[in-house]
């Protein structure tokens, strides 16, 4: 589960990027994050995964306390939450098998998990027949099914993905989202940020809406507080 209380974020005092925003994702939800440029998504984000610490209220995710949580429990926190990033950060010299093993290694896996594990999840976001292949080598679909696979790997209760059809057009963010939407089907917890009013409108989620740093609407009727 995530929960925020109350919470702030102020990168420079007196100037606060978050201001107050209390929210509750249950296990196994699926809600979109939306919101105009600066509005605060992306510290949203940050303060899920243990990057930033909230400057005033309090934030749980999967059991831990990120306001209090130590250094060294961070990589146990982020077994928990599989993060898709908006410029995927693929390795470019790493065949697409080996950057998901790579995320699976990272984490101390022994290789008889990762050749049982890496073709399933292959298989999954269907890139099974891509294996060999280097991210340059990749449509900006793939690439974004490889982030996806990688960010699935190491099985976390959460996912977050920041932007995760950006670059793509039409018909490919309809199948990353619904490949999302799959995923969540199977029971992980999903929060999405997106620009994308017509595809959150289409699977018809709960949306979050944050406007300078507060929550300016919450729920399931897909209303949508900006125009781009
Ligand atoms: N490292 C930083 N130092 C100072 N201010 C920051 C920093 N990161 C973000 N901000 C400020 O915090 C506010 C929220 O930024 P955030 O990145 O969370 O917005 P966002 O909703 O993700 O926007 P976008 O849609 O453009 O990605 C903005 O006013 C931004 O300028
Ligand atoms: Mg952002």
């Amino acid at each position: 589960m995530i929960e925020f209380t109350d919470v702030t974020k102020s990168y420079v005092e007196g100037n606060h990027a978050l201001r107050g925003v209390s929210m509750q994702i249950e296990d196994g939800e699926f809600a979109f994050l939306v919101g105009p440029s600066g509005s605060g998504k992306s510290t949203i984000i940050k303060l899920i995964t243990g990057e930033l610490r909230p400057t005033s209220g309090s934030v749980h995710v999967n059991g831990y306390s990120l306001s209090r949580i130590r250094k060294r429990e961070i990589p146990y926190l982020r077994r928990t939450v599989g993060v898709v990033f908006q410029d995927f950060r693929l390795i470019n010299n790493k065949t697409v098998y080996e950057n998901v093993a790579f995320a699976m290694r990272a984490i101390g896996a022994r290789e008889k998990e990762i050749r049982a594990r890496v073709p399933y999840i292959l298989e999954l976001v269907g890139l099974e027949n891509k294996s060999r292949r280097h991210p340059n080598e990749l449509s900006g679909g793939e690439q974004q099914r490889l982030a996806i696979a990688r960010a699935l790997v190491n099985n976390p209760s959460t996912i977050i993905a920041d932007e995760p059809t950006g670059n793509l057009d039409p018909a490919m963010s309809l199948e990353i989202m619904s490949l999302l939407q799959e995923i969540n089907n199977l029971g992980t917890t999903m929060l999405v940020v997106t620009h994308a009013k017509d595809l959150v409108e289409h699977f018809g989620k709960r949306v979050i809406s944050l406007n300078e740093g507060m929550i300016a609407h919450d729920g399931m009727d897909g209303y949508y507080t900006y125009e781009d």
